[in-house]
């Protein structure tokens, strides 16, 4: 039998599957949303005004932006059959991802236009987090705080009302919002593409983004930066790592093969931020680990190596990391399930079959 499809290269490597006006990548290192550098956002837009550009793909007006945020904060708490099951799944200590899949599968959604059920997931996503984060250590949970989105996130992982602190987190949340066909933005593509809900695609995007070779790799990254007391010690783990072939999480990207763009701008912010704490250690093992890198394989620090470090300072739990990222990521998704249906071909590549040919069963027995 003769498949006379298309052969690409495994993973999709740098195959362009379709179009899109959300955002852009480039190999040399520029991120780009709507129209606009992700840079430039993060340093001078508030995180639901990126939100707004990225869903909409237009900066909202002063009244746009009112009722944009203030539907955020109205649909950011759980009704009480939804809390009560995200209480039961997070008694067994799940990972806080697992319980916000499980959670967005069940919760009641009072709205039934794409964009509105999208977001008011997107809404919900810092108070599932935290409150699956306490549930699950018995701790009690925290009131509906005030402030902007990124300061009331900032308050519900952390207990802490800092607005400068919590303004360092909101540019980290800004990086993380769009990536274009990234792993779990495909997913929620391919997902979409079928015509299913919105709530079951974002299902699909929240089980892709777990992986530690996407989303997963910031709380590993945490792990092997504490061990490290000095340079040296950083030098050694990666000769290391190196040595035995192994891959160093927070390191390499799909796109970005001499810069990842994100990164440099946390690492910027990073140093500051370490410099504001007293804390310009940790700073200065990732300097090394990073150069160390560089010069024996030319591979590049991705977002995720600067933020676990940032966050870290930033007195966020570990157990977080992840769904700090997925909680930014679903606008990115929102926007991107709204664009597929929009314009949509069901996505079903084809296989190439290697498997056994010509047994039959009377002989297979045999
Ligand atoms: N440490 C050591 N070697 C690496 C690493 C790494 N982190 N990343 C890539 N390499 C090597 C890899 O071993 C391979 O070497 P060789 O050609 O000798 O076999 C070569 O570089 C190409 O790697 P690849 O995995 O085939 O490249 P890819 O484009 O498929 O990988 C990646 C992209 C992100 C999966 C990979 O770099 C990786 O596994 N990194 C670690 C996980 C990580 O940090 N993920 C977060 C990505 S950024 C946040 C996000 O968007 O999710």
């Amino acid at each position: 039998m003769e498949n006379t499809g298309i052969d690409v290269p495994k993973g999709l490597d740098k195959v362009i599957v379709d179009t899109t006006a959300i955002s852009s990548t480039d190999a040399e290192g520029e991120l780009i949303y709507r129209g606009y550098h992700a840079i430039e956002l993060a340093e001078k837009l508030a995180y639901e005004e990126t939100a707004y550009l990225v869903v909409y793909g237009k900066l909202p007006s002063k009244d746009e932006l009112k009722e944009f945020s203030g539907f955020l904060s109205e649909r950011a708490s759980l009704d009480k059959k939804s809390d009560s099951i995200l209480r039961e799944i997070s008694s067994g200590r799940p990972k806080i991802i697992d319980s916000m899949r499980s959670t967005v599968s069940f919760m009641h959604i009072e709205e039934k236009e794409n964009d509105k059920v999208l977001l008011e997931i997107a809404a919900k996503m810092p108070r599932i987090s935290s409150d699956a984060f306490r549930y699950s250590r018995g701790t009690d949970t925290l009131p509906e705080p005030d402030g902007s989105l990124a300061e009331r996130f900032y308050y519900l992982i952390t207990g802490k009302a800092d607005k400068k602190d919590a303004r360092y987190f909101e540019k980290l949340l800004v990086m993380y919002m769009e990536h274009e066909f990234n792993a779990s933005t495909f997913a929620l593509r391919v997902a979409a593409s079928t015509l299913t809900d919105p709530r079951s695609a974002i299902v699909a995007a929240l089980a892709t983004i777990k992986g530690p070779l996407h989303g997963g790799a910031n709380s590993e990254v945490l792990e092997y930066m504490l061990k490290a007391q000095n340079r040296d010690d950083a030098r050694k783990f990666m000769e290391y790592k190196l040595s035995r072939k192994e891959k160093v999480m927070g390191f390499g990207h799909r796109v970005y093969k001499k810069v990842d763009p994100r990164a440099q701008f946390i690492k910027k912010e990073l140093l500051e931020l370490s410099k504001a704490k007293g804390r310009k250690e940790l700073y200065d093992i990732a300097i090394e680990m990073e150069k160390e890198m560089w010069e024996r394989k030319k591979i590049p620090a991705n977002l995720d190596f600067y933020a676990a470090i940032y966050m870290y300072l930033l007195g966020i739990d570990e157990a977080f990391y992840l769904p700090i990222f997925a909680s930014s990521r679903c606008f990115g998704w929102t926007a991107h399930y709204i664009e597929q249906v929009s314009n949509n071909k069901l996505i079903r590549p084809s296989s190439r079959y290697t498997g056994a040919s010509g047994l039959n069963i009377r002989k297979g027995k045999e």
